[in-house]
């Protein structure tokens, strides 16, 4: 997508960590490409994966950056699901180890929060015990508690390569038409431990993440994906809308609705056009 880049861990990373700290950004999270995909993506929790490598160069340059991960399988395994696969289908408990081995890995090289995506059953108690198991009872859960089986996540997957191989992500993402079962959902992950909880996608979800807001205490985290990044972005380079005006619109609905805070591929030019507005008043 225009604006959006895939880095390595190099100087282009550090560059990038410090566009964004002198905007005033104050956190940052890490989706990892891997050079090579398995059937369980053992890049995921490689001492020396990428988002490892990653973590560790940040937080040596960039003490105060709040660094969070996606802990997830999809983009490190060859058939693109969320999880493990036994007989043709994702294996919910099997998949709990590996995540928690990851939420680790990522602990150790310098995440201060790891956000697990891929709607495991269980997956917040698993990374809790895990983490505390292993003395890394400072780094927090974000949980992906609320999220919807979207097609708003096309130009991120074609991005990650993530795709599934086979079927689709409905077994363990949530249908659409259900607002029930996200309070539920979220009520389950506040129960397991989750530090944050978010609901994604945003746009077409704002009843979604005011039904959450309503039933729980926990800072609330809106997903402002891929795909909506993608419509404002196209619809604007053709002249067709007021870009800056119906960005902010469309956050500041996201924050109407009761996030408390949004994760956007919109960040660094809201940023930029929030600092230009406050030094001309
Ligand atoms: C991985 C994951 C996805 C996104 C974030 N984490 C893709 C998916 O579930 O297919 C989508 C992000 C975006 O569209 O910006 N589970």
């Amino acid at each position: 997508m225009p604006g959006v880049f895939q880095l390595s861990v190099d100087e282009r990373l550090d560059h990038e960590a410090d566009r964004l700290e002198a905007l005033g950004i104050p956190a940052v999270i890490l989706f990892g490409l891997p050079a090579t995909k398995d059937e369980i993506g053992s890049e995921n929790f490689a001492p020396d994966g990428i988002v490892q490598r990653a973590l560790r160069r940040l937080r040596a340059r960039h003490p105060d950056l709040l660094l969070i991960t996606d802990v997830c399988c999809c983009e490190y395994t060859t058939h693109g699901h969320c999880g493990l696969i036994r007989d043709g289908t994702v294996d919910n408990d099997a998949t709990l180890e590996i995540l928690g081995r990851v939420a680790v890995s990522h602990a150790e090289a310098g995440a201060d929060i790891v956000a697990p995506s891929g709607m495991m059953d269980g997956m917040v108690t698993a990374i809790r015990t895990a983490l505390d198991s292993a003395e890394f009872q400072s780094c927090s859960v974000l949980s992906y508690a609320v999220k919807y089986a979207s097609a708003f996540y096309g130009p991120f997957r074609e991005a990650a390569d993530s795709a599934p191989a086979f079927g689709d992500r409905r077994q363990y993402q949530m249908d659409p038409a259900n607002v029930r079962e996200a309070v539920l959902e979220a009520g389950l992950d506040e129960a397991e431990g989750a530090d944050f909880l978010m609901v994604k996608p945003a746009l077409a979800y704002l009843d979604v993440i005011r039904a959450v807001r309503e039933k729980t205490k926990l800072p609330l985290v809106a997903y402002n994906v891929s795909g909506e990044y993608a419509m404002l972005k196209a619809a604007a380079q053709r002249g067709w809308i007021d870009e800056r005006r119906a960005v902010l619109e469309a956050l500041t609905g996201m924050r109407r609705a009761g996030a408390d805070a949004i994760i956007t591929y919109y960040a660094a030019e809201v940023a930029g056009w929030l600092q230009e507005s406050e030094s001309t008043t």
